[in-house]
């Protein structure tokens, strides 16, 4: 099976042609995105293997439908980027359901540590060799309450991290776990208790801007924001809002509405032409990683072992089970 590896970063390639090597697959890596303009780069291949950024609509599909391309590989959880109602019945969609909620709800936690220690200001301060502790008063997580939106794999393991701090915790699921033991209430009340939110839901329609100029008032003054899930959770331009009139405390995102033209790239030494993310950024209580959480080496093994497994299953005529359409 040949397959067009689109969005490659080095740190894809080593455990795909590990995994594929075995089974006699080969990839094409690209480093473009897959989108309308790039789909041709698919010719000749019977699958594409894409991540959270490449472009799968209706016009892309067609054209992968055209080139002859039988299965779209996502290489991750998340498929908002994919038109799935128009894929049906026309190419297979598989993903990666898991590979590490440990890697997310972890780095969830390091942001959240991170930011109310300060640690961000006082790593550039001591590399400069400046000791002073004015400005880095942090507060204690224990006893906070810390509202969790989606109490899924991630969530639920973010959860249990939570505990073990001695933070009190709610949590809002459109489908609440049954016998899980966790204290469920409705969004409005969370948004209204919560010193913290961190959010673990998918994007739909249901979750676009959980968080906008609309709900921002409810939220209590001075809470923290951690969204690790998907940027357009919250409106970025109310988040700013709320951060200028200190509604918002602090906010830590490893996702941003508008980061497909700008996550995992360069920008140094560049102006960078989106004025929100800019001005987010230059807060002082606003630390933004780029999609980063799911980087670990366990997760990236699971995505590329996954991947192929989904690819093999296919190639033999096999469901995977992770198959969306
Ligand atoms: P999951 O499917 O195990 O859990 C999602 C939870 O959200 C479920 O309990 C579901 O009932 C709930 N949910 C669905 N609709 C909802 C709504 N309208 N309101 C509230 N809750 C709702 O998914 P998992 O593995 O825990 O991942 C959660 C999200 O994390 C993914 O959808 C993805 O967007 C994001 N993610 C981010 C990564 C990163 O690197 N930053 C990596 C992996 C996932």
């Amino acid at each position: 099976m040949k397959i067009a590896f689109f969005d490659t970063k080095n740190y894809d390639v080593a455990g795909f042609e590990e995994y594929g090597g075995k089974h006699g697959m080969k990839f094409k890596f690209y480093e473009t995105k897959l989108n309308a303009d790039t789909a041709d780069l698919a010719k000749g291949c019977e699958a594409v293997c894409v991540f959270v950024n490449d472009t799968v609509d209706a016009a892309v599909i067609d054209r992968l439908c055209e080139l002859g391309v039988r299965i779209i590989a996502l290489r991750c959880a998340g498929y908002n980027n994919v038109d799935i109602a128009y894929a049906k019945d026309r190419i297979t969609v598989v993903r990666v359901p898991a590979y590490s909620p440990y890697a997310v709800a972890e780095h969830a936690m390091a942001l959240l540590l991170t930011s109310i220690r300060r640690i961000h200001k006082a790593y550039i301060r001591t590399r400069d060799f400046n000791f002073s502790l004015n400005g880095l008063t942090g507060f204690d997580l224990h006893g906070k309450t810390v509202g969790v939106v989606g109490t899924g794999k991630i969530g639920r393991i973010f959860i249990d991290i939570c505990r073990g701090f001695g933070m009190k915790i709610i949590a809002y699921d459109k489908f609440p776990a049954k016998d899980s033991g966790i204290d469920y209430v409705e969004l409005d009340e969370l948004f209204n208790r919560s010193d913290i939110i961190s959010f673990h839901c998918p994007l739909t329609e249901d979750t676009y801007h959980l968080i906008s100029h609309e709900t921002v008032g409810q939220l209590k003054k001075g809470v923290v924001l951690l969204n690790t899930s998907r940027g357009a959770l919250i409106d970025a331009e109310a988040l700013l809002e709320g951060i200028k009139s200190r509604q918002i405390g602090a906010a830590c995102l490893d996702v941003y509405e508008e980061e497909g033209d700008v996550f995992f790239n360069d920008f140094s030494g560049h102006i960078i032409a989106d004025d929100v993310l800019a001005r987010l950024i230059s807060m002082p209580n606003v630390i933004v990683t780029s999609h980063q959480a799911f980087l670990t080496e366990e997760a990236l093994n699971n995505i590329a072992e996954t991947t192929v497994a989904n690819l093999l299953a296919f190639s033999n005529g096999e469901k995977s089970g992770n198959e969306l359409n």
